[in-house]
């Protein structure tokens, strides 16, 4: 059962792709001045003064790696979605790779200063893999900063436990099909994943809107051995 959850994460978002690229580039997504993304380059800024190899986990169209292509850095993302990386590498500045978040180390990228997973960890066993290959993935010192649904975005609708939840396009306009799935952790859970896999989180954040209601979670992660 579970691993059928984890195959629909993937489908929806192959199927989904046009729609996606659509929405991030009409600016119905991710538009400069929204709280999540604001608040996520906030957290970044700081660890991009000096040049750094950096990794986007489930990158999307690739926005994020052509912004900081753009200012120099070399800029990697990876999707599972070969229609969203097929987008990236024709239009967007920066390096692709479509693979699953759960065995990067088959692309053998290296090491890298920062990983970032924006919206992009949405499975059990694949999120839990990827967590795990941190340790591996980072440079002493590097971090992994991770924006995710708020866990208490959850309590409208269901209990607060870890679980599979059904997905949404959170009322994105657009020819959108079956949404994906999402494997929700309460904060408890994540600590202890991030626990078991020698992972300590050093800053995290809960941006809101202006009616005080969180939109997201910002956990700043690095190897408990950095
Ligand atoms: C909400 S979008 C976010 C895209 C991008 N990070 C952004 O900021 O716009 C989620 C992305 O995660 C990708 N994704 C979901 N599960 C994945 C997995 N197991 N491995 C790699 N990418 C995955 C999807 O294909 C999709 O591009």
């Amino acid at each position: 059962m579970t691993s059928g959850f984890e195959n629909q994460v993937l489908t929806a978002w192959e199927s989904n792709a046009a729609s996606w690229i659509d929405a991030v580039s009409s600016g119905e997504i991710r538009a400069p001045g929204s709280v999540t993304r604001e608040a996520l380059l906030a957290v970044l800024e700081p660890y991009l003064a000096s040049q750094l190899k950096f990794l986007d986990v489930g990158s999307g169209e690739g926005w994020l790696v052509e912004m900081l292509a753009n200012r120099g850095h070399d800029a990697i993302g990876v999707d599972s979605s070969a229609a969203l990386i097929e987008h990236a590498k024709k239009f967007r500045k920066g390096r692709f790779y479509n693979a699953n978040q759960g065995s990067l180390a088959a692309l053998q990228l290296g090491d890298f200063e920062l990983v970032v997973c924006n919206f992009s960890l949405f499975g059990d066993k694949p999120v839990s893999d990827f967590i795990a290959s941190l340790p591996f993935l980072l440079k002493p010192g590097g971090v992994c900063v991770i924006q995710t649904l708020h866990p208490a975005h959850f309590l409208k609708e269901s209990y607060y436990s870890t679980g599979w939840r059904r997905g949404t396009w959170a009322g994105l306009p657009g020819a959108f099909g079956a949404s994906p799935p999402l494997f929700m952790r309460t904060l408890e859970s994540w600590w202890a994943l991030f626990r078991a896999c020698g992972i300590q989180i050093i800053d995290l954040k809960e941006p809101s809107d202006t009616s005080g209601i969180p939109q997201s979670i910002i956990l700043t992660v690095s190897p408990s051995r950095n």
